[in-house]
């Protein structure tokens, strides 16, 4: 326990394709850490209630086109929008689980061929995760369940593309989990990652940034 090292709460984001089960289990995740009594809230980005995510709401359900770089830019902008009330929670000492996050912005619009250094430049300065839980599931596993298709960017071909991207942020932070399991199994794993960066980060853990 460092002198003058911040006690907080912990950032801890999952990330993953899309149909690879992060909603249900960031919910699951969520409410088993509070039944334990820590201070947690649940959030998401693209967080859809604000302005711009009613922008980016609408383009992801195909009824707006916007330019490729000008919705990379919503997306982040989303992020900072929501940075100030992300840092006051956490050195507050509640932690996050979110669902996607910076990783998430970078991954799809490199897929779409904008450059992946391009696209992390805007992510710079945002608060970096404590633990990036990735879900991972083969692109044609994750088309096989439920409603897949429904928004944009939901085809195999382009979500083989953004798992590549994925694999090239990949760090110390990055804890990869087989989400080709029950719910169940995959919960565990991720209860007990969750537990022990909260325990880290509530004894004293430097606030980083993007991209340490
Ligand atoms: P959601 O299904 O988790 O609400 O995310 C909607 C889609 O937006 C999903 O296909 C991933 C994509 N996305 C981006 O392209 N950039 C971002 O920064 C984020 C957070 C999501
Ligand atoms: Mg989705």
């Amino acid at each position: 326990v460092g002198g003058g090292v911040e006690k907080r709460g912990a950032l801890i984001v999952l990330e993953g394709l899309d149909r690879s089960g992060k909603s249900s289990q960031c919910r699951a995740l969520a409410s088993f850490l509070r039944g334990r009594g820590q201070a947690v809230e649940e959030w998401r980005f693209p967080d859809r209630t604000t302005a711009i995510g009613q922008m980016i709401s609408s383009y992801l359900s195909e009824t707006s086109e916007l330019d490729d770089a000008a919705i990379h830019l919503l997306f982040s902008a989303n992020r900072w929008e929501k940075k100030n009330l992300m840092e006051s929670t956490l050195r507050a000492g509640t932690s996050l689980v979110v669902d996607r996050y910076s990783y998430s912005g970078v991954a799809f619009s490199a897929a779409k061929g904008l450059d992946f250094q391009w696209c992390k430049t805007p992510e710079k300065g945002l608060p970096a995760a404590d633990l990036v839980l990735y879900l991972d599931i083969q692109p044609e596993v994750a088309a096989r369940r439920g409603e897949y298709g429904v928004e944009r960017y939901e085809k195999v071909e382009f979500q083989t593309r953004v798992a590549s991207h994925y694999q090239a942020m990949r760090d110390s932070t990055w804890q990869i989990v087989d989400a080709d399991q029950t719910v169940d199994e995959v919960q565990q794993v991720l209860r007990e990652a969750a537990q022990n960066v909260i325990d880290t980060c509530k004894s004293g853990r430097e606030l980083l940034r993007l991209w340490p």
